[in-house]
Parts: C-alpha cells; sequence; structure tokens
C-alpha cells in the first residue's frame, strides 16, 4: 500500500504482529456500507464521476454479497479489514476502486465502522435484555404470593414475596437498557470526513454521508473524531454493569438450588452432573455467567488503561481496542441468550421458601410495630421484642407458638389478635407502601416494567 516511500516490504513478523484483519474481519459489512457512503457522497460533490462511483459501489456490493455466501474469503495477508476491501475492490474494478480512498483515511474509518458495529450490536444485546426482562417478569408475576425470607446481611431479615425479590432485578436490567440507549445516543455522530486527523482539503459534505449510514449528525471536531473511544467505554461499563447484574442473580440462584436453601431447581437442561459424585446437579451456566462476569470486567479494564495517556489523535495502540470490545459483546450476548431459558425453565418450590420463612423470627419487627401501634415507643417495643425472641431461642420455638400467658408476662399490651398481626401472610400483606413487598405492590411494578419494555 505504501511502496511509494518504502524501499523494502516489511519484515514478516511485523507483518503479522502489525496485522488486525483476524478480528477486525468482523466489521466487513460496516466497512463496506461506510464506503458507499463515502462514495456517494464523493460523487454527489463532485469530486468522483458518476461512473466510478457505479463502478465502485457495484463492486463493494459485490464484495458483500460474495462475503455473505462464502464465495469470497478474506485475505489474511491483509492488513486489516480495510486495506482487504480497498484491494478486492481494486481487483475486481481496476482503477476506479483506487479512488475510493479520496479525502479519508483508515483512522476516521475505523472510527465510523466501530461506531456503526456497536450500533448494531447494542441493538441486539438490549432486545436480549428485554427478552431476559420479559422472562423474569413474568416469573414474578407466578410468584407473586409466594413467600419467601428476605435477607440482609444473608440472615434471615423480614418476609417478602419472591415475585417482589425477582422484579428487583427486573429493575436493574431495566436501568442496563436505559444505559445502552443513553450511550448509543451519545455515540451515533459519524467521525467520517475527519480524515486523518485534520480535515481535508476537497469540498466534501460530511452530513450527507453520515445521514446515509444513519447517524444523527457528525463529530464537530476531526482530531477528536479519530481519536475517541469513549463510546467503547461507555458501552463496556454498561456490558460490566450487566454481568454484575447476572452474577448477582446467579449467586444467589447458585445458593437457592443448593441442598441447603433448596428455593428452586433448575431444569435438568441447564444444569450438569458430577463425572464421580452420582447425587449431584450442579449450576454451571449460573456459575459460568458469574465467572465470565470478571472477563468483561478485563475487558474495560483493557480499554481504560489503553487509552490513558494516549496523546492526539490516532495511535497504533488504538488497534487493540477491537478485541476486548468483540470479547465483552460475544460474552453478554451468549450470557444473556442462556439466563433467560435458565429463568423460564426454573422450578419455584414454594413449600420450601414458606417453611424457611416461618423460621428464624423474621416477622419480630413486626411484633414491634403491633406494639408501637398501641401506644409504644417503638424503641421500647423494639427491646421487648428482642426479650422475647431471646425467650423463643431458649425455648427452641417461634414467635407464632409462644403462649399468650407468655407474651402478657412482658405488657398488658398484648392481646390475642397478636398472632393474626405477625402472620407471614399479614407481614407481607400489609406492606403495601410503593415499591413494597404485598402482591399489590409487586403487581404495581410488574405493570410498570412491562409498560416500560413495550415503550
Ligand atoms: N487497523 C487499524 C485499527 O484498527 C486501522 C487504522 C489504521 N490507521 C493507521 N494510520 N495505521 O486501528
Amino acid at each position: 500500500m505504501w511502496a511509494g516511500r518504502f524501499a523494502k516490504a516489511l519484515d514478516s513478523k511485523a507483518d503479522d504482529f502489525n496485522s488486525s484483519i483476524r478480528f477486525d474481519c468482523k466489521m466487513y459489512k460496516q466497512d463496506i456500507k461506510g464506503s458507499i457512503a463515502h462514495a456517494e457522497m464523493l460523487a454527489a460533490q463532485g469530486i468522483l464521476d458518476e461512473a466510478d462511483c457505479e463502478q465502485i459501489v457495484g463492486g463493494l456490493c459485490g464484495i458483500l454479497e460474495d462475503l455473505e455466501t462464502g464465495a469470497l474469503d478474506f485475505d489474511m495477508s491483509c492488513e486489516d479489514i480495510h486495506m482487504f476491501v480497498e484491494a478486492e475492490l481494486t481487483r475486481r474494478i481496476g482503477d476506479a476502486g483506487k479512488r475510493l480512498h479520496t479525502a479519508r483515511s483508515r483512522n476516521d474509518q475505523v472510527a465510523v465502522d466501530v461506531r456503526m458495529y456497536l450500533r448494531d450490536e447494542a441493538e441486539e444485546i438490549t432486545a436480549l435484555l428485554k427478552q431476559l426482562i420479559a422472562d423474569i417478569v413474568d416469573k414474578a408475576e407466578e410468584n407473586r404470593a409466594v413467600i419467601v425470607p428476605g435477607y440482609t446481611h444473608l440472615q434471615r431479615a423480614q418476609p417478602i414475596t419472591f415475585g417482589h425479590h425477582l422484579m428487583a432485578y427486573a429493575m436493574m436490567l431495566l436501568r442496563d437498557v436505559g444505559r445502552l440507549r443513553d450511550a448509543a445516543a451519545r455515540m451515533n455522530f459519524s467521525p467520517l470526513g475527519s480524515c486523518a486527523l485534520a480535515g481535508t482539503t476537497y469540498p466534501t459534505n460530511r452530513r450527507l454521508a453520515a445521514a446515509r449510514l444513519g447517524f444523527d449528525g457528525i463529530t464537530r471536531n476531526s482530531i477528536d473524531g479519530v481519536s475517541d473511544r469513549d463510546f467503547c467505554i461507555e458501552f463496556l461499563s454498561a456490558f460490566s454493569l450487566i454481568m454484575m447484574h447476572l452474577s448477582r442473580l446467579s449467586e444467589e440462584i447458585i445458593l437457592w438450588s443448593s441442598w441447603e436453601f433448596r428455593f428452586v431447581e433448575l431444569d435438568d437442561s441447564f444444569t450438569t452432573g458430577s463425572s464421580i459424585m452420582p447425587q449431584k446437579k450442579n449450576s454451571d451456566m449460573a456459575e459460568l455467567v458469574r465467572g465470565k462476569t470478571g472477563r468483561v470486567y478485563g475487558d474495560l479494564v483493557t480499554l481504560l488503561t489503553l487509552m490513558k495517556g494516549l496523546p492526539l489523535a490516532y495511535n497504533k495502540d488504538m488497534q487493540e481496542d477491537k478485541e476486548a470490545l468483540f470479547d465483552a459483546i460475544e460474552t453478554v450476548k451468549m450470557c444473556l441468550d442462556i439466563f433467560a431459558p435458565m429463568i423460564r425453565t426454573m422450578r419455584v418450590k414454594a413449600d420450601n421458601m414458606y417453611r424457611a420463612a416461618q423460621e428464624g423470627f423474621i416477622n419480630a419487627t413486626d411484633l414491634a410495630d403491633y406494639l408501637t401501634r398501641k401506644g409504644m415507643p417503638f424503641r421500647s417495643a423494639y427491646k421487648i421484642t428482642g426479650q422475647i425472641v431471646a425467650e423463643c431461642i431458649e425455648k427452641n420455638c417461634v414467635l407464632d407458638d409462644l403462649p399468650i400467658e407468655e407474651y402478657r408476662k412482658y405488657t398488658e399490651l398484648f392481646e390475642r389478635d397478636l398472632y393474626g398481626e405477625i402472620s407471614l401472610e399479614t407481614c407481607v400483606g400489609k406492606r403495601i407502601s410503593e415499591g413494597g413487598t404485598s402482591v399489590e405492590s409487586v403487581e404495581a411494578q410488574i405493570d410498570f416494567v412491562r409498560k416500560e419494555l413495550m415503550a
């Protein structure tokens, strides 16, 4: 490509080291679309003959089709996807192909390709996310009245509905959808026409090419246009948060599937056995998702570190952005894709959840609230309830089983109605505050998320 300036060919090891086609070939579609828009813009501006433009566009469409059908393979001896497409075009149509790179550089070309690639992938990821949210919401609806202990510090805290617990994840993932949307909106400006870094002397129309490629406008500074990778980092942080959320749910599913909890059972088709222990059923999918979270964080840190201290404008370091980005995209897609059916087929063991909720004094807050409603200051009620809990632990019984005579030794405010007030159904049913755990509150959350998914 640069034969003019160089007397010698690149050393073959250096050539391999320098080359990116083995991974940037993923962006062939975006690269070809970008080139078509560029050629048409050049023609519209009178920089390129209509006839040359027709040949170029025809040639590029042919290359795209042949790559898609498998009639054409990438030439791994080319340095990158941009060089490959241009070389193949020139091989096919001759001199007109050599005119395509007028008023353009690989620096703005790669910057526009990555944006378009990420735009397409973010759409796919958003669709997968929405599917998972929909499945979580369906599970939540089915289990909106199933009572389970809610935990803080992984200690039984207060009774909640399992639907309420699941809806917490729906909210997290819904924010992730919003984050992808925000990042996509900020990214959707075309750097094409920034050229190497300084712009061009040709009378180009950047906005024309940008509009053809579906961008909302152009980047306003050509140096920034070719050297900005903020959008990659924004998406990688959004992907990291998605993975963080999936890893938290994974961890819970792993715990819930354990013999100690037995709150859920994953379908056989999403679990594995052990090669030696015949009784085992392992939550490998959830464990892998939890594990792959580290990998996506690594991709984010790769890019942050890559960009740190880089002088303007383009530096070859930036070629290293793609593998990390592609890896994160593939990983997130795989994880979302496996998670949705895993949740859909997960069996909820409501009886075990209820049994667990009956132990652990998770209605103690409600007992204190009972006294407070009868006029006792909350702190005093809290103290008495603590003493009663201690007595129950001593007697190896639960609050619901302690006789009324025992209660009345602490205060005459206790009457028989206390048992109704501290039943799990009451504890859950009375928590009707917005966002709370009652069936009505959870149904409102479900409605909210379903509406957001449709919007
Ligand atoms: N393969 C390069 C990359 O991915 C394309 C841009 C190369 N530009 C350059 N001046 N060497 O970053």
